[in-house]
């Protein structure tokens, strides 16, 4: 098999629906030679259902990052499907309907704190969870929305971000003694289920047909599935720490 992830088992959280970024990255790193395996949540029947459509047939494994049996379960599962693994892609985010939309001043510590442990924290426990199967090195890869500005209607998903963009530099810090990367893609907006479920999130896509240097669609998760798997390949050999962004250059520009 060639591409370049040729002989590389990894694993992909946060395949839901076709247009899940997760979903794109799945089917282009089987493009690409990968050997995958997919963590589901909420239902394995939902991301089996969605996974008929990749190239190839794969396992599903339910996880919900928040369960430590799961999460502590996972390594013996992914093992004895592959043996071990070269690279994790984590790609979940999650905030209550109250942390999002506008309600910024008024979100309850409560559903400050599952945003966190969705969305950022999660990046630690489940790289911690898949480290016994990473003992030649590898690469993980996490998907964020860019944490240096406030946005409209993201609220607490900003500081949740800002928080997974933090913790991916301390895993840089800690795992490059065992060859382990960690990056993540800032990713443009994108119209999947998650994006659906931010009260407004037109307003705040409406903001790339405006300032993108180059042309963006919202409905196109496949740029932000290339980002991931080029981090996942060998192409990126001395990168760590580092946020690559995959949003049409809006970040470059001020106005
Ligand atoms: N859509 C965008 O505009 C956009 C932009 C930049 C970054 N991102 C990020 O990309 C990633 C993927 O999102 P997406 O846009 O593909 O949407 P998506 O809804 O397809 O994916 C989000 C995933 O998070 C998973 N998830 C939620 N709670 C979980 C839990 N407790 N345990 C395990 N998994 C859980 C869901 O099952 C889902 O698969 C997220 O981190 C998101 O914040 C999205």
């Amino acid at each position: 098999m060639s591409g370049i992830l040729a002989g590389k088992r990894v694993l992909i959280t946060g395949v839901l629906m076709e247009s899940s970024i997760a979903f794109h990255t799945a089917k282009l790193a089987q493009e690409q030679g990968a050997e995958i395996i997919l963590t589901a949540f909420p239902r394995p029947t939902l991301t089996e259902r969605i996974a008929k459509k990749l190239p190839k047939p794969v396992k599903v494994i339910e996880l919900d990052v928040t369960n430590d049996e799961h999460l502590a379960s996972l390594a013996d599962v992914v093992g004895e499907e592959l043996g071990g693994l070269d690279g994790v892609v984590h790609s979940i985010g999650f905030a209550p309907q109250d942390a999002l939309g506008g309600n910024f001043l008024n979100t309850p510590f409560e559903s400050v704190a599952t945003a966190m442990h969705v969305s950022a924290y999660s990046l630690k426990s489940l790289t911690m969870a898949c480290l016994p199967l990473m003992q030649e090195g590898g690469s993980v890869v996490g998907l964020t929305f860019d944490a240096q500005f406030a946005w409209p209607q993201y609220d607490w998903m900003g500081p949740a971000k800002a928080a997974l963009e933090a913790t991916s530099r301390y895993m840089a810090r800690d795992l490059g003694k065992q060859n382990i990367r960690c990056n993540l893609i800032s990713a443009g907006p994108i119209g999947s289920m998650a994006a659906k479920s931010i009260p407004g999130f037109s307003d705040l896509a409406d903001v790339w047909n405006h300032r993108s240097p180059l042309e963006w669609n919202l409905a196109d998760p496949e740029p932000a599935g290339r980002g991931v798997v080029a981090l996942l390949s060998d192409w990126f050999p001395k990168t760590t720490g580092e946020i690559i962004h995959v949003d049409g250059g809006l970040h470059a520009v001020g106005a």
